[in-house]
């Protein structure tokens, strides 16, 4: 199965919510191989101890390690959350790493980092991870958005990067934000008009929707 990979319009919209269900569903292995914002304290509520607990394996700094190659302190920008540390991503093992990650897993969820052009480095966003993955391995990518206000437009945007940039997703997830200023319904008709043949999927607030049928097939 192709590996798919989890990104967004922003921060704090669901990919982890999103890859931890497709985890659990795939009985996939999962890698968020970048991640700001984490220290000892705040680990079991990281995004790396939530895709540790979907794949049934120990949350454990050693397992920790292996999700999370890339781990930062400060909750910034990875590239800003490195510097503050003297370190940096080398985006080829970045690379490097999800190249092996696909051929030792199978099926694999790769989540992002932040939004689709949140930078990794002084010259590459997670826009350019993907692209670059997709000539090494190919990837099958899966849109995670909100409906909070102004979430229309921040979708319909990076829908069009996307696309323009070969990597249109298989399916948009419509992850509902808290204190959405309107139904999940009304958010997803007006984005359906605008999102082409994409398909979009509800996904309420503590729910659960079956994505399976989006990445089997195709392949
Ligand atoms: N549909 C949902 N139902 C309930 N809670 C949700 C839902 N979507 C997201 N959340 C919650 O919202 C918060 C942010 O979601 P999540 O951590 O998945 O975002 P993210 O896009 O992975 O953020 P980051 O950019 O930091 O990786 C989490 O506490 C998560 O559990
Ligand atoms: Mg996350």
């Amino acid at each position: 199965m192709t590996p798919i990979f989890v990104t967004s319009s922003g921060t704090d919209i669901g990919k982890t919510y999103v890859s931890a269900m497709l985890t659990r569903e795939l009985r996939a292995y999962a890698i968020k191989p970048v991640v700001s914002g984490f220290n000892d304290k705040t680990f079991p509520d990281s995004d790396t101890a939530h895709l540790l607990a979907a794949m049934g394996e120990p949350v454990t700094m050693d397992h920790a390690a292996r999700v999370s190659r890339w781990r930062f302190k400060a909750a910034l920008s990875p590239d800003m959350a490195a510097a503050r540390e003297g370190a940096f991503i080398s985006f080829d093992d970045l690379i490097a790493e999800c190249v092996a990650a696909s051929h030792a897993h199978d099926p694999l969820i790769i989540e992002g980092v932040g939004g689709l052009m949140v930078p990794l480095d002084e010259t590459h966003t997670v826009l350019d991870w993907m692209q670059e993955l997709n000539i090494h391995i190919g990837i099958s990518p899966l849109l995670v958005v909100g409906s909070y206000l102004g979430t229309i437009s921040h979708t319909l945007t990076t829908l069009d990067v996307m696309q323009r940039n070969g990597l249109g997703p298989r399916v948009i997830v419509v992850s509902e934000s808290e204190n959405a200023p309107v139904p999940l319904e009304e958010t997803m008709s007006v984005m359906a008009r605008f999102s082409g043949n994409v398909p979009l999927r509800a996904l309420p607030r503590d729910g659960r929707i079956r994505l399976e049928e989006f990445f089997h097939d195709k392949n």
